[in-house]
């Protein structure tokens, strides 16, 4: 067996503890919208990191959550009529829905309304306060009550406030600030030194393009009598929390921040977030308040690009969403993990559609894998009463072409893991799909299944044999990606799940004699032409 270990992998084995786990985030959902198409994305390619990192041996924990503070779900609640509470209660039935539809595998799930979460913010913004990095001042500016965020001159276009601000309005108010400023330096500098902080790398050069400007201290408070929904201020009960102050804090205070436990999950492996929520809030706010209050700096962020449908990303606000869930109902939650997996470039934006959903469901899912799969437990019921047959001594030309091709697919794999490329990495797997299928069509199992010769009935075995052992190798390849579709055909193969891919991925005969079951359909076609309902 050859060494399959990734190069990302090793790396954080390598430097620590035996105790220390790989952790892994997404960001948190704000509470006051519904699960859309990016969130699902978001969630599914964390999910692939930590299936194939468990699958590696790594002790994984993966952490998904909610972020419940803020203008919006208070105004929200208000409309309806309801307490902020209720509207983030409502919210998180939702996105944890969303989790279990789609077999996300998070360990936990962090909403920033629980206690365990409010004690670190406060016990974090206390400490700050008491060291003097946090300071009272008199402040006047342009606010975006859209983005809750307070603007600069230079976010105008053309002499006005583009329209992704919504209002703007000019306000002054007492207020609380971090000295993020004094730390401009020394994130330049841990950036220059530390190239792969943040992947893809040119999303690096973007941050440090943004720290050529002056940075500002930042406004950590808002006035209780404009917003109530958050966290009050420790040293101030008349102020909450801004919202970034809060919601970033999440990946330590659900980890344990302050207790011994903390050590084995933190510094974090990843950080996985969207495009939108890199500068400033998690590559130059995330970063300081870090170091300001002492503790490392996570490994890396790895930043994805937007699903957008003709151009335009695909989230609340512009109202032009595709209710994730609709899909996932219809075609199961392995054909969605497939599709946004294989056609997202991490990194780059990508268009959804339907068209192209359909066209990857029917010619990747029901034709390649799902008939490959129908094909060979139906010829081993047929010709083999259902048992797998050894392969025998038969390894001419075209077993020799399929089992090379399933090193090369296998060691490419590993690499395209390692450097984030997942859609490449099942483009490979897929092909590999297709030479099973063009290895059955060279050898005609069932022209051999006609003849008597005891040469063609050897060599029937072995083909059957090869093109077990080919789907098998196949989909658990695919378990990160495809988890529920890899454990239902090893079954279907006679064995139990797949675990581990030091063991799975090789090459081996221990489908000799397995009593395999008769096929079922993988991927059903669609009702109608369109796949609408
Ligand atoms: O930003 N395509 O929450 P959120 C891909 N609460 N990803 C998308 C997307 C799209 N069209 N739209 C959104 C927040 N996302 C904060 C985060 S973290 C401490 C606080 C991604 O619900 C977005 O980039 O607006 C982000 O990573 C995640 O969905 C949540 O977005
Ligand atoms: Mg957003």
């Amino acid at each position: 067996m050859q060494n399959i270990a990734f190069p990302g992998a090793c790396r954080s084995l390598e430097t620590d503890t035996g105790m220390k786990k790989f952790y892994i985030t997404t960001a948190i959902d704000y509470a006051n919208g519904k699960p859309h198409l990016g969130h699902a994305y978001e969630k599914v390619l964390t999910d692939v990191i930590a299936r194939s990192r468990r699958m590696l041996g790594h002790e994984v924990h993966f952490l998904t959550g909610l972020d419940e503070h803020g203008q919006k779900v208070q105004q929200t609640a208000r409309k309806r009529g309801i307490e902020p509470i209720e509207l983030c209660d409502e919210a998180a039935r939702d996105f944890q829905g969303l989790c279990r539809d789609l077999e996300i595998s998070n360990d936990d799930f962090i909403r920033t309304t629980e206690d365990r979460h409010k004690a670190v913010v406060r016990g974090i913004l206390q400490k700050l306060h008491d060291e003097g990095q946090i300071y009272k001042a008199e402040y006047t500016g342009y606010y975006s009550e859209r983005i809750e965020q307070f603007l600069r001159e230079r976010d105008q276009v053309d002499g006005a406030w583009p329209a992704e601000y919504g209002e703007v309005v000019e306000i002054t108010e007492s207020n609380y600030f971090f000295r993020l400023g004094q730390y401009q330096d020394w994130l330049v500098r841990y950036l220059e030194e530390n190239p792969d902080f943040i992947f893809p790398r040119f999303r690096q050069k973007q941050v440090l393009e943004f720290l050529k400007e002056p940075l500002n201290d930042l406004c950590i408070s808002r006035p209780a009598e404009r917003l109530s929904w958050g966290i009050p201020l420790p040293f101030d009960e008349n102020y909450v929390t801004y919202v970034w102050f809060d919601a970033l804090v999440n990946y330590i205070s659900a980890v344990g921040y302050g207790e011994e436990r903390f050590a084995d999950y933190w510094p974090a492996d990843f950080h996985v977030i969207g495009k939108d929520i890199l500068v400033p809030p998690h590559s130059v706010y995330w970063p300081i308040m870090l170091k300001a209050a002492g503790v490392p700096l996570p490994k890396s962020l790895l930043v994805h690009g937007w699903w957008l449908k003709s151009g335009q990303k695909m989230a609340k606000s512009t109202g032009n969403v595709v209710d994730p869930l609709d899909l996932i109902g219809q075609f199961g939650p392995d054909a969605f993990r497939y599709f946004v997996t294989r056609e997202m470039n991490v990194g780059q934006d990508s268009d959804f559609s339907l068209e192209l959903f359909l066209s990857r469901y029917n010619s990747d899912l029901a034709n390649d894998l799902g008939n490959l799969v129908s094909r060979v437990l139906n010829m081993i019921g047929r010709y083999c009463e259902g048992i797998v047959p050894p392969a025998g001594a038969v390894a001419d030309e075209p077993e020799r072409d399929l089992r090379a091709l399933w090193e090369e697919t296998r060691e490419r794999s590993a690499e395209l893991y390692a450097e984030m490329q997942f859609h490449v990495a099942l483009d490979k797997t897929f092909a590999f799909i297709r030479s099973i299928n063009r290895y059955a069509e060279i050898r005609a199992p069932w022209k051999l299944a006609k003849s008597d010769d005891p040469d063609d009935r050897a060599r029937l075995r072995s083909t059957l044999a090869h093109m077990a052992e080919a789907v098998r190798l196949s989909v658990a390849l695919l378990k990160p990606v495809m988890p529920g579709t890899a454990g239902r055909v090893y079954r279907l193969l006679g064995l139990t799940e797949v675990s581990e891919w030091e063991t799975d991925l090789a090459w081996s005969s221990r489908l000799d004699g397995v009593r395999a079951s008769a096929p079922e359909i993988l991927f059903p076609r669609p009702k109608t032409e369109t796949g609408e309902k």
